[in-house]
């Protein structure tokens, strides 16, 4: 009879135990009855990347990184793709369903109408340096808007969460366009309530002197869909950065800020700009087959390529290469994606990549598209937290309600010195 346990025998000490495993884990604490002595701490899992430790239940996106499949709430992503808007998903993510439209409407008729912020808040971003990186000024003003929103501490509230919800979705995007005009000296451009979110942050972005903004329907949709393909992603790096610091019990926009410092980093946000600057590098296709060798060698590592938990083609990936071309049909079409494709071809044909599984991710090509829609490097990150922001506050909101959550505070295994008295250096 197989049973749900697993039987554990500690050499150290040769005693036997036995811990039950649920859904495809045992529960770490469970290891600290393994003792060699009364008075030893007992046994620790040490797993310094969370590389095979579930840090919490989670019912909103499911990965599988073998086969590569992403599902928000069950939904394929594919499926969402073709046919949701960002923030259809946006409420799926949060809520758990897809809105029936009176709701949905609701939804989009109150991120519309949160989109604009405190003018205090172009005060503080005037005060950047005219240089300065639009990530850095999201990060910082993103947590300012805490201080514009005390009530945002009253967490458990319910009412007051779906406030906060509601202003941080329709914030970011103006937030993120504020920076990118002072990081090029251009005047703000207010929220445009005729438009869809899409449309109003291309608008907050890019209107000159015109009297109306109008978008272009092409950019306005693939924009969308590259904002729903950066929805959630389960644990990554900057949701984890959500959980952590939320579990704290701070308010979301200062926990947002700590999410979007996390995404910040180049193997996390960062990448599709590295991708970027990668093949600009490499410079032309003849070029592809040298770079490969020198990735082989362990020189450089090869950007948008790999992920820790996708070990076959990104399900992302696949979708946004398809979107490329239409794109490129309205904006002329960016020279890197041939050097894209040639890279992904000797990439995928060859036994290093194979071996090590090594596939496009979701930065691979997404780079390509928002340099052809004129975005700047510096703006890939931003564009990136936008999209996810849905996906932080469902994931913070299920982690404070999970009646298992306590404060986020890994163990360690100490190696340093051991006691020794304080002696004033000789200096
Ligand atoms: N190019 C060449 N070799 C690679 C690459 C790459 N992009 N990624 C991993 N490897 C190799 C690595 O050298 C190692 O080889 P070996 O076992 O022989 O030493 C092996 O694959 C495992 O690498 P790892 O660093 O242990 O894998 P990880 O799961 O810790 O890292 C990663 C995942 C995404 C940080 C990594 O693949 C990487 O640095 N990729 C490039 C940056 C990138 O595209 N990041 C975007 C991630 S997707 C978007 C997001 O979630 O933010």
């Amino acid at each position: 009879m197989s049973k749900d346990t697993l039987s554990i025998i500690d050499n150290r000490t040769g005693k036997a135990y036995e811990i039950p495993v649920s859904q495809g884990a045992i529960n770490a604490m469970d290891l600290r009855q393994i003792k060699t002595s009364a008075d030893d701490f007992g046994l620790m899992s040490y797993d310094p990347a969370f590389a095979n430790t579930a840090s919490c239940k989670s019912a909103i996106t499911f990965i599988d990184g073998d086969k590569g499949i992403l599902r928000y709430r069950g939904y394929p992503i594919e499926q969402l793709a073709e046919r949701s808007s960002f923030l259809e998903v946006a409420y799926l993510i949060v809520k758990g369903e897809l809105p029936e439209r009176s709701h949905l409407e609701a939804f989009v008729s109150n991120i519309i109408h949160h989109t604009i912020l405190h003018e205090n808040i172009k005060q503080f971003i005037d005060g950047f340096h005219y240089d300065a990186h639009p990530m850095g000024i999201l990060v910082s003003s993103v947590a300012a808007l805490s201080t514009f929103y005390p009530d945002a501490k009253k967490i458990f509230d319910i009412a007051s969460r779906k406030l906060q919800t509601h202003r941080l979705v329709a914030k970011m995007p103006t937030l993120a366009a504020f920076a990118y005009r002072h990081s090029v000296g251009m005047a703000y451009a207010y929220p445009d309530n005729d438009l869809s979110y899409t449309g109003n942050f291309l608008n907050m972005l890019f209107k000159k002197t015109e009297l109306k903004y109008r978008p272009n329907p092409v950019l306005e949709r693939a924009l969308d869909i590259l904002f729903i393909l950066h929805a959630d992603h389960e644990q990554n790096c900057s949701t984890n950065a959500m959980r952590s610091v939320g579990s704290s019990q701070v308010d979301p926009f200062s926990a947002v800020a700590a999410a979007t410092a996390a995404l910040y980093g180049p193997l996390h946000g960062g990448a599709n700009e590295q991708a970027i600057r990668m093949l600009t590098e490499i410079g032309s296709v003849q070029n592809v087959p040298a770079y490969i060798k020198r990735v082989k060698a362990g020189e450089i590592r090869l950007q948008g390529f790999g992920h820790r938990v996708y070990k076959n083609y990104d399900p992302r990936a696949k979708i946004i290469k398809r979107i490329a071309d239409e794109v490129f049909d309205v904006t002329g079409k960016n020279p890197l994606i041939d050097i894209a494709r040639e890279l992904e071809r000797i990439a995928l044909a060859d036994d290093y990549f194979v071996a090590h599984r090594l596939y496009p991710n979701v930065d691979f090509y997404s780079g390509i598209i928002y340099q052809a829609m004129g975005f700047p490097l510096d703006m890939f990150p931003v564009l990136f937290a936008i999209g996810r922001t849905p996906g932080w506050i469902a994931q913070w909101q299920e982690m404070l309600l999970d009646p298992e959550t306590r404060i986020a505070r890994p163990r360690q295994i100490y190696i340093g010195a051991g006691p020794r008295d304080y002696v004033v250096p000789s200096r």
